[in-house]
C-alpha cells in the first residue's frame, strides 16, 4: 500500500475534528483515529470522569503519548482533542509526519457548539466571555496549522471535499 502522510484535524472543541475526520477516513479510505475516543477505550474512562478523578495533568500525559504513538502511523486521519495541538511536542512531530488541518468558525458558533455538549471539563463553568478569550488564545496556536479551513456556512460533504481538494494537490 503506497504510504500517504496522516492528515490530522485540530481546532477547538465543538469544530467537527471526530465527525468530519470519519468522513474523510471513509472518503480517502484511511483508518480514522481519535484520540479521545483512544484515551477512553484504553484507560475504560470517559475523558470527563478522568479529568474530575485524576486531574487535568494526568489526561494531558495520556493524550501525548497516545498521540505521538499513533504519529508513528501512515494513511491515518487523526481527530486531535482540542488540546493536542496546543503540546509543543505533539506540534512538532505533525509538522514532520502529517498535514494539518485547522476547522476554523466564528467565535460566536464555537460557543454555541460548545453548549450543547456538557461532557467538556475545559468549557465547563466558563462564562462566554472567558470561552471567548480562550478561543482566541487557542487560535493563534492553532494557525500553525498547515491550512485553515473556514467552516462557516459550509456543509459537512463540502468540507469533506475542500480538504480532500487541498490533501490531493500537496
Ligand atoms: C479538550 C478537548 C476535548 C478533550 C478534553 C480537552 C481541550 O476534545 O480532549 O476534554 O482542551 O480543548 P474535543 O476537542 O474533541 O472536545
Amino acid at each position: 500500500m503506497k504510504l500517504n502522510k496522516n492528515l490530522v484535524l485540530v481546532g477547538m472543541m465543538g469544530a467537527g475534528k471526530s465527525s468530519l475526520g470519519q468522513l474523510l477516513a471513509k472518503s480517502l479510505n484511511f483508518e480514522h483515529i481519535d484520540i479521545d475516543n483512544i484515551i477512553e477505550n484504553k484507560t475504560k474512562m470517559k475523558i470527563s470522569k478522568i479529568f474530575k478523578e485524576k486531574g487535568e495533568t494526568y489526561f494531558r500525559n495520556l493524550e501525548e503519548k497516545n498521540t505521538l504513538q499513533v504519529l508513528n502511523e501512515n494513511n491515518c486521519v487523526i481527530s486531535l482533542g482540542g488540546g493536542g495541538f496546543l503540546n509543543e511536542t505533539i506540534r512538532s512531530k505533525i509538522q514532520k509526519t502529517s498535514i494539518s488541518i485547522w476547522l476554523d468558525w466564528n467565535h460566536k458558533t464555537l460557543i454555541n457548539r460548545i453548549k450543547r455538549n456538557n461532557k467538556r471539563p475545559i468549557a465547563l463553568n466558563l462564562s462566554d466571555n472567558k470561552q471567548k478569550n480562550l478561543i482566541i488564545r487557542r487560535s493563534k496556536i492553532y494557525s500553525k496549522a498547515d491550512y485553515k479551513i473556514n467552516c462557516e456556512n459550509t456543509n459537512k460533504n463540502e468540507l469533506v471535499k475542500k480538504i480532500i481538494k487541498i490533501y490531493e494537490n500537496i
